[in-house]
């Protein structure tokens, strides 16, 4: 919209109109600011539904998540949004306006979500582009604009868009994620684009194009370490499968690997496959939150939250480690080597510094001492800061330490000042 306004037009009109119409244009400013606001500069943060409760979602649970993510610390260390996944939906009324289902949320999901904006988070939703969800209910396809426009109605920050149901040429599924993208723009209202093909149609190469702000590279992750099975993909499939996606992901624009497992211990019910994976032990969860900070991943736990043990906290909550990931240069990391079972990857930071990944993928306990100067070609004197262990070596020479089987330990190094 442009406004034909020149100083002569301006200066004729009565003072309190020169007010009123500067205010009018300091607030469309605002407005297509607002419109325009770049959005996901960062991984974005968050708890998903899914494979805690699956079709159990409801509005008193959300409500409890949001309650349990202020009272854990999880919203104060970046945790942000509530993302209600499959099976929420009811239906359409007579006007075509999807409508929750009535027995899960019996209130309207705008009470919802002034709910969990007045907890400081923000709420996402689910839906799939084409007539029916993975779950089978109603889904967006032929009413992109006007869902969208629902979802803007209601407050709605965050929109992950499956593809269950859909044609399987990239053409088509660029075509439908690019009509729900740029409803979710025509809206005005900033909406974070999940975009969920699960990596099958290469979606790093067009999913910034149809709108997305982050793209699923993988089929859903099991509560499992290694599952040794391509259709029950474990955290180590999931991990390999990014190898070669670094130069896709920055502000804006991120591969996303899927949901944190951390802290399910095999009590989710699409992640243990009806109790068929037990889950991974604690160092497995710890590693898996390191190596996804490392690859700038969405950081997107679906754990239950209140009910959160001190050791899962311990690794959610760790600023240094969530910082890594949050960094604003949004590099993803590589992997310099792997030596026997030993994989170093790195990943450069925005004020110059580097994080150092050292990860054992061996089944037995290792030790390593990795040169700076040789071994990870860092030249400058350098502090490393175990971030683990939050202790800090000046003038560090080397790193060492011992791991146990599927290990991390991860370091922020810095040019000594
Ligand atoms: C697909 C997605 C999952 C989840 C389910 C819901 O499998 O990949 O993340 O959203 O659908 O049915």
């Amino acid at each position: 919209m442009t406004l034909n306004l020149n100083n002569h037009m301006i200066s004729k009109l009565p003072k309190h109109q020169t007010v009123l119409l500067f205010v009018a244009i300091a607030f469309m400013h605002c407005s297509i600011k607002a419109q325009s606001q770049p959005l996901a500069l960062t991984p974005p943060m968050g708890w998903n539904s899914w494979n805690l409760v699956e079709a159990e979602v409801s509005d008193p649970l959300i409500r409890e998540i949001a309650d349990a993510m202020v009272s854990s610390g999880m919203r104060d260390a970046g945790y942000q949004y509530i993302i209600i996944d499959d099976f929420w939906v009811g239906g359409r009324d007579a006007t075509n306006h999807l409508f929750p289902d009535r027995q899960r949320s019996p209130h309207e999901m705008k009470a919802l979500a002034v709910y969990v904006h007045a907890k400081g988070l923000k709420l996402g939703i689910y839906s799939d582009a084409a007539e029916y969800t993975c779950g089978g209910v109603t889904a967006s396809f032929n009413f992109e604009e006007l869902d969208a426009q629902t979802f803007a109605d209601w407050g709605i920050d965050y929109l992950k868009y499956d593809y269950c149901n859909a044609p399987e040429d990239v053409t088509t599924a660029f075509t439908r994620y690019k009509k729900m993208g740029d409803a979710l723009k025509k809206t005005g209202r900033p909406m974070v684009y999940a975009i969920c093909e699960w990596g099958q149609r290469k979606p790093w190469l067009w999913a910034r194009a149809a709108g997305g702000h982050l793209w699923r590279t993988t089929w859903d992750s099991r509560d499992v370490w290694q599952s040794n099975n391509k259709d029950l993909t474990g955290i180590m499939e999931i991990f390999d499968q990014q190898k070669d996606l670094a130069q896709y992901a920055g502000p804006g624009g991120w591969n996303d690997p899927d949901l944190l497992m951390v802290g399910l211990y095999g009590k989710g019910k699409s992640s243990s496959v009806g109790g068929r994976f037990k889950g991974c032990n604690t160092i497995e969860y710890r590693s898996h939150f390191i190596l996804w900070a490392m690859l700038s991943a969405p950081l997107i736990v679906n754990l239950d939250v209140r009910s959160m043990d001190k050791e899962t906290a311990d690794i959610l909550l760790n600023k240094e480690i969530i910082a890594i990931n949050q960094d604003s240069l949004g590099k993803q990391a590589v992997t310099l080597f792997i030596r026997d079972n030993i994989q170093v990857l790195k990943k450069e930071l925005q004020n110059g510094d580097l994080a150092i990944c050292v990860f054992n993928r061996g089944d037995q306990p290792a030790s390593f001492s990795l040169d700076l100067k040789k071994d990870l070609n860092i030249w400058f004197p350098a502090s490393a800061r175990n971030l683990q262990e939050h202790e800090t070596i000046k003038k560090a020479i080397a790193l060492t330490n011992q791991l146990q089987a599927h290990d991390c330990r991860i370091y922020r190094i810095s040019a000594n000042k």
